[in-house]
């Protein structure tokens, strides 16, 4: 028989929101949220505050949540922080959930008098005269859950929580409510997930305090084994095999970093077409397109994700080919040490810095210096090349 076959779809998702087909790390905090399901007994895990730099795979992660609380019999409410959440939530959301629970529990909620269905279930609107709160709505969903046969409770995940003040404060109102419907005694895990600067201006808001209590989840790399783990059985659950060594360097590639884990899968999937094992040259072939498409994709998002002044921050360490010293950056940026200091523990505990021992600061995201650098290149005189130096501009003037 032939060893020719037709290609195998890739088994890797590079992609915003795009669930992996094997997710790697976080299996503790996983396992530990997950329990919650099962015990209510909430603990720490009330409110989640899930923070990462953008292709760290914070929605896969609520994904995975969302997965464990349906399986456990939980009513799920996920929503992104865009305009107009409470009245989706309120509107929609809620009454569709009615769906899901028994015919009567339907007939006991409808009883409380906050919604008005249909013979068939349809959602008609709100009762009149009772003010709609959405503290209310849970409160009676959560009671009727918990008293049926197996206790269950309400996720309520909230993903790109952004920082703009309109919706800060449209989220903060929405957050006001949940922390309502927990003080009254709701079986709530509530779950916000943003970049690092905009979950701390949603928890500085305004009645939003109830958050400063939340659990930490802030999502980095995934270490070189776990990298290594989702490479290699993402690549057999698709039907074929890696070579040692290009494994070695789809991992050295991909620095941890999950979207460029599933690129560079991707990529060398790609590459070895219809053979039934990836080798290092498919692996080699990954590398550039690999690095580029997380550059377009990924790292130009997240470097304008930064202010400016943190732009300047970086593209001053950037000049580095290795760990940069503060004091040079200090003097490159013309500014005050304490200035660059204050800066300096932002960008650290947004994940986007890592201090490197002895007043060193580094880069913590893989290629993110190559990008500021393709951008500033000429600001700087780093001498970063490509093909078209060998072109340079005319001027109009020549010829
Ligand atoms: N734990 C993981 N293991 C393997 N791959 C992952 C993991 N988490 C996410 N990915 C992959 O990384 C990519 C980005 O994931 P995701 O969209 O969840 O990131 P994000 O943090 O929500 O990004 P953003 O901030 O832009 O919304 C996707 O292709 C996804 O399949
Ligand atoms: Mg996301």
């Amino acid at each position: 028989m032939s060893q020719q076959r037709s290609a195998e779809p890739s088994p890797f998702s590079p992609g915003y929101g795009r669930a992996p087909l094997v997710f790697g790390g976080h299996a503790e905090e996983l396992a530990e949220l997950t329990a919650v399901f099962e015990t209510l007994d909430f603990g720490e895990n009330q409110t989640v505050l899930l923070s990462g730099l953008r292709g760290s795979g914070k929605t896969s992660m609520l994904a995975k949540i969302q997965d464990h609380a349906r399986d456990s019999g939980w009513l799920v409410i996920s929503d992104d922080a865009s305009a107009g959440l409470m009245e989706r939530v309120m509107e929609t959301t809620i009454p569709g959930l009615m769906s899901e629970v028994s015919v009567d529990a339907r007939r006991r909620l409808t009883g409380l008098g906050i919604w008005k269905f249909s013979a068939q279930w349809e959602y008609i609107d709100r009762h009149r005269e009772i003010k709609p709160l959405l503290r209310r709505d849970l409160v009676a969903l959560s009671e009727e859950l918990s008293h049926s046969g197996s206790p269950a409770g309400i996720l309520i995940t909230i993903d790109e929580v952004s920082s703009g003040k309109t919706r800060l404060r449209e989220l903060a109102r929405f957050a006001l409510e949940l922390s309502h419907a927990i003080g009254e005694g709701a079986n709530l895990m509530v779950v916000f997930a943003g970049i690092r600067v905009n979950l701390e201006a949603l928890v500085n808001e305004e009645h939003t305090t109830f958050l400063r209590r939340s659990r930490d989840l802030d999502f980095r790399r995934l270490t070189p084994a776990e990298t290594r783990f989702v490479l290699e059985e993402s690549i057999r659950i698709g039907g074929k095999a890696i070579d040692e060594d290009a494994l070695t360097s789809l991992v050295s590639v991909s620095q941890g970093y999950p979207y460029l884990v599933q690129l560079a899968g991707d990529y060398a999937w790609r590459n070895s077409e219809s053979k039934s094992s990836i080798t290092l040259s498919d692996a080699q072939a990954a590398h550039g397109k690999a690095i580029a498409a997380v550059e377009r994709r990924v790292i130009s998002r997240v470097y304008q994700d930064l202010s400016e002044v943190d732009q300047q921050f970086i593209a001053a360490m950037a000049v580095d080919d290795g760990p940069s010293r503060v004091s040079d950056i200090v003097r490159r940026l013309e500014v005050s040490d304490q200035y660059v200091q204050v800066y300096k523990k932002r960008l650290i505990e947004s994940g986007y810095v890592q201090t490197d021992g002895r007043g060193l600061v580094t880069f913590s995201l893989p290629y993110l210096r190559d990008y500021v650098r393709s951008l500033t290149a000429d600001d700087l005189g780093t001498g970063a090349t490509d093909d078209w130096d060998h072109f340079p501009p005319l001027s109009p003037q020549a010829g």
